[in-house]
């Protein structure tokens, strides 16, 4: 995935462009670079690294000029260079172009510039729309025109094959700028006497809060005072003008030195928001007007699929348990990326939920459709507004938990959970459940937020136990029940942001082959709440230590057990087994992050990964 943004208005657009790439740089970091309209011709800096490495090229020698793209790029096509740095440029040199996605079909199309006497600098498949775009603009003759620039365009979007998210300039109309979007996100953001493009939001709402999410195949063509928007399929495209929920300081760390930290402190409100207005005291149930479906068309739900990936197919994983133990409902988890090629039998009374804090990443949104193709009505579970899945999906909740630019995925998994549960209380009170089952549920969610801050209050301790583990070099992470789950996404946070190579599994699966890893150097941790396997769990803890392995526990307040067979123990209130992975999952959380901040790891934007995989 890949970040872009696009400025015209009166300012000098460097600033702006770079600050709005700072707020994209979790989409990708392998290189940036921008491209300004000046006097006439166009100027380009663009080098590898982070944007850190371009603000240092650029203050060398700073372009000016009031319009221009500029981008951070997560490597798909072509090794991270300077020279396949975006943006990239057509054969005369006037259009320049930055571009999200996958031009499936570049090769084919790169072949064929070259037999016409095109000469390519990069390795990439956006420079070969540049110049295929370029190749339509120089061979129409007559004036420059933005009507001839967006012909141009139109007539080379029709030969790509792919997913795309364009910003364009061309040096002979320096008064537009020019957008289109097929399968990657763009936003338009309308300002005054400015106007913006952007792949999210959280780029342009320090200048604006009024955008447009545009929509698959729709070209957007913009100027200072004014946008235009057609459709590549013919005629003009309807638009809708929204409010971005969120706000400038929304997407700053704040007194945090970090975002996934910031975003980590944040739970407590953001599961409050994702239950806010969404439960129901009086009919002890929850209130979940985006399903749209009736009590009549869930009540004949026989069986669910529930589909994501990394973190979210964790939360799918606890999903699962809470769908079963709660509504009774038979439920399965599969990752979208096996689910968007399996060809799992599912009868008509089935239904899928695709679960996805961006909304974007590739695999969920294949799954969506697959299962969609198959005639089955999909949910989304989304973070972003207006994202692909969120408007392909059938109906679906919205998770409320504001922007997570920290890569590694924190608070939205708690709100996953947090919906997964209002889901499963919905489900069970239109089925089998009593009142006071349900009004046991809302309670128990109620005292989350709460519960949760006592969490937070142990960061220290939680510092302290990660650096005395911090020479480890792989760990383990166990738990049974709803804490199985939770022992992967505590692998995944390890792994993912410290480098440690990490593996959860079932506490139980020790003695069928993981044991035999266990030595002094490989601390184990287990969740282990006191919750209906507790004993089950100081068993396999025992196993552990007798073979000299560390323990740390996460375990329940006031349950000294653990003290006496855990190296470590950190406690947590005490909560309804179903909603345990809520809570346990936060130490798991501080533990990855400070073990990755012990050991000098970028841990908002961890090498290799970037925050949404929008490509297979
Ligand atoms: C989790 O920390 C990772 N960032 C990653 O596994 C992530 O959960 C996965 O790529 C799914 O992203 P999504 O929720 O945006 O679809």
């Amino acid at each position: 995935m890949c970040g872009i943004v696009a400025y015209i208005g009166k300012s000098d657009a460097t600033p702006i462009l770079l600050d709005g790439l700072r707020r994209l740089e979790y989409r990708g970091y392998d290189s940036a670079g921008v491209a300004i309209i000046n006097d006439g011709g166009l100027v380009v800096r663009k080098c590898v690294g982070r944007i850190s490495n371009l603000s240092e090229l650029i203050q060398r020698d700073p372009p000016h000029g009031s319009v221009g793209i500029c981008h951070t790029r997560w490597a798909t096509h072509g090794g991270v260079t300077d020279e396949n740095a975006h943006p990239h440029f057509d054969q005369s040199g006037k259009l320049a172009l930055v571009h999200n996605g996958v031009i499936e079909n570049y090769q084919t199309l790169r072949d064929e510039l070259i037999r016409e006497g095109h000469t390519f600098k990069s390795q990439t498949d956006t420079e070969v729309l540049a110049h295929l775009v370029g190749k339509h603009y120089d061979a129409a003759k007559g004036e420059p025109s933005k009507a001839r620039l967006i012909d141009a365009l139109r007539a080379a979007l029709k030969q790509v094959i792919g997913t795309y998210g364009i910003a364009m300039i061309h040096s002979d109309l320096p008064d537009f700028i020019v957008g289109a979007r097929r399968g990657s996100p763009l936003v338009l953001g309308i300002g005054k006497g400015e106007n913006f493009l952007a792949s999210d939001v959280s780029a342009i709402v320090a200048h604006t809060r009024d955008a447009v999410y545009l929509n698959d195949y729709d070209i957007a063509c913009i100027d200072r005072e004014n946008f235009e928007i057609t459709s590549l399929l013919g005629g003009r495209s309807g638009y809708e003008v929204s409010k971005v929920e969120f706000s400038e300081k929304d997407v700053d760390k704040g007194e945090f030195p970090h975002y996934m930290l910031k975003e980590i402190f944040e739970q407590p409100e953001t599961v409050r928001d994702a239950m806010r207005g969404r439960l129901s005291l009086e009919e002890a149930t929850a209130k979940l007007g985006g399903l749209e479906m009736t009590a009549a068309e869930l009540r004949g739900i026989e069986r669910i699929v529930l589909s994501g990936c990394g973190t979210a197919f964790h939360a799918a994983m606890i999903g699962e348990y809470l769908l079963e133990t709660l509504a009774h409902i038979p439920t399965e988890c599969e990752f979208a990326s096996e689910f968007r090629y399996r060809n799992m039998p599912m009868t008509k009374d089935t239904l899928v939920f695709v679960i996805s804090q961006s909304g974007e990443t590739a695999d969920t949104l294949a799954a969506l459709r697959e299962s969609q193709r198959k005639g089955h009505r999909t949910l989304g579970i989304c973070n972003n507004v207006a994202s692909t899945i969120a408007r392909e999906s059938d109906g679906g909740v919205y998770m409320h938990a504001g922007p997570e630019i920290g890569v590694a995925a924190t608070k939205s998994f708690t709100s996953q959970l947090v919906i997964l549960t209002l889901i499963s209380l919905l489900l069970g009170r239109i089925r089998h459940q009593s009142t006071s089952e349900g009004i046991r549920v809302i309670e128990e969610l109620e005292e989350l937020p709460e519960k949760l801050r006592t969490i937070l209050k142990l960061n220290d301790q939680i510092r302290d136990v990660a650096h005395k583990y911090s020479d480890a070099k792989a760990m383990m992470f166990l738990g049974r029940q709803f804490n199985f789950p939770v022992a992967m996404e505590g692998a995944l946070k390890m792994k993912e942001i410290s480098y440690i190579h990490a593996a959860g599994h079932p506490s139980a699966e020790l003695k069928h082959g993981v044991i035999a890893l266990i030595t002094p150097e490989l601390p184990s941790v287990f969740i282990a709440p006191e919750d209906s396997v507790f004993d089950k769990n100081i068993s396999n803890i025992e196993e552990v230590k007798a073979r000299k392995g560390p323990v740390i526990a996460i375990g329940t307040e006031g349950c000294t057990q653990l003290e006496k067979v855990a190296d470590d123990v950190i406690y947590i209130p005490k909560c309804a087994d179903y909603l345990s992975p809520i809570l346990t999952v936060v130490p798991l959380q501080l533990l990855a992050y400070h073990l990755a901040v012990k050991l000098g790891c970028d841990v908002d934007k961890p090498r290799n990964l970037a925050k949404s995989v929008t490509v297979e």
